[in-house]
């Protein structure tokens, strides 16, 4: 396996690669692996014959109130999870190397819908996302591009992005990996005490009682809602930032809601900000 500090080497690798008929997948992350990342790792690993994935903690999606300084970055850990995974390639640049010419002036505007939700609580987050993901798909050149749908706004905006925008990328979305109880996984788990992490277990109990009524025939959204809000407010160390459901095509929020629906949710337990997301079954 080769780490790669440099982007312009970055691109040569992928570029050979491609040159030798090689299929290049690419997993996009900021370190700190866990079974989520590695389920995506493993997927791209069966389906390409070249594995890139990239290691940074990008800065420009993160608000100056949010966790940058305090983001975990195991790298010689994450190295060797990579390497049992089959990677090829690790791009794990500097915030220098990345930004040479320090924070770019010119970014990538997300539209209407990083505005909303997660983009109203985190007003340059999806700015910061795509002006680096935009960065790292010219860099790897054309591919197949692998997301998780843990979050399910970012896949949705980079989904957006890269069809209106021609990138010469393949997007795929990956399934939600879960612990047994159903907490999905996050890097920023590692962060919860063991009360916090208790109160977390609202989020996935919220969605799964809109997906028992969901596929029980509820449509109405403020049933739905009501729900998940209930559960999340159960919890008194949980402090909600939003749950709602949403057409899975346009993200609005009809209501009824409209299959194929997602309810999505997010909350914060301590200094933790933690979201949530799932498909909503057909009644
Ligand atoms: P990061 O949070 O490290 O996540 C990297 C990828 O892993 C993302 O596509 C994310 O959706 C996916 N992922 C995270 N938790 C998951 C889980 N429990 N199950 C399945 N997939 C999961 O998302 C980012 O990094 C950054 O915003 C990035 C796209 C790298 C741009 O900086």
């Amino acid at each position: 396996m080769e780490v790669i500090a440099a982007p312009q080497a970055f691109r040569a690798a992928a570029n050979l690669a491609r040159a030798r008929g090689a299929q290049v997948g690419f997993v996009p992350t900021m370190g700190a692996l866990h079974e989520g990342h590695l389920s995506i790792l493993r997927r791209a690993r069966v389906e390409t014959d070249h594995l890139a994935m990239s290691i940074f903690v990008n800065p420009l999606q993160f608000g100056p109130r949010e966790d940058l300084a305090a983001y975990p970055r195991p790298m010689q850990r994450d190295l060797e999870l990579a390497a049992d995974v089959g990677c090829d390639v690790v791009f794990a640049p500097t915030e220098s190397e990345m930004y040479p010419d320090g924070r770019p002036d010119v970014t990538l505007d997300a539209g209407p819908l990083g505005e909303r939700l997660e983009g109203a609580i985190r007003p340059v987050h999806f700015r910061g996302v795509l002006t680096v993901v935009t960065k790292l798909l010219h860099l790897v050149g054309p591919s197949r591009a692998y997301f998780g749908e843990k979050d399910a706004q970012q896949l949705a905006l980079v989904r957006r992005m890269v069809k209106q925008l021609d990138f010469p990328i393949e997007v795929v979305g990956c399934a939600t990996v879960r612990d047994a109880d159903g907490l999905a996984l996050s890097s920023r788990n590692a962060a919860l005490t063991s009360d916090e992490r208790r109160a977390a277990l609202s989020l996935s109990q919220a969605l799964r009682t809109a997906e028992v009524l969901s596929a029980a025939g509820e449509r109405s959204l403020e049933v739905l809602v009501g729900v998940m809000r209930e559960r999340i407010e159960l919890e008194p160390l949980a402090r909600l930032d939003y749950a709602t459901v949403v057409d899975d095509r346009t993200w609005d929020e009809p209501d009824p809601v409209r299959q194929p629906a997602r309810a999505v949710v997010a909350a914060r337990f301590g200094s933790t900000r933690l979201i949530d997301n799932a498909l909503l079954p057909e009644g």
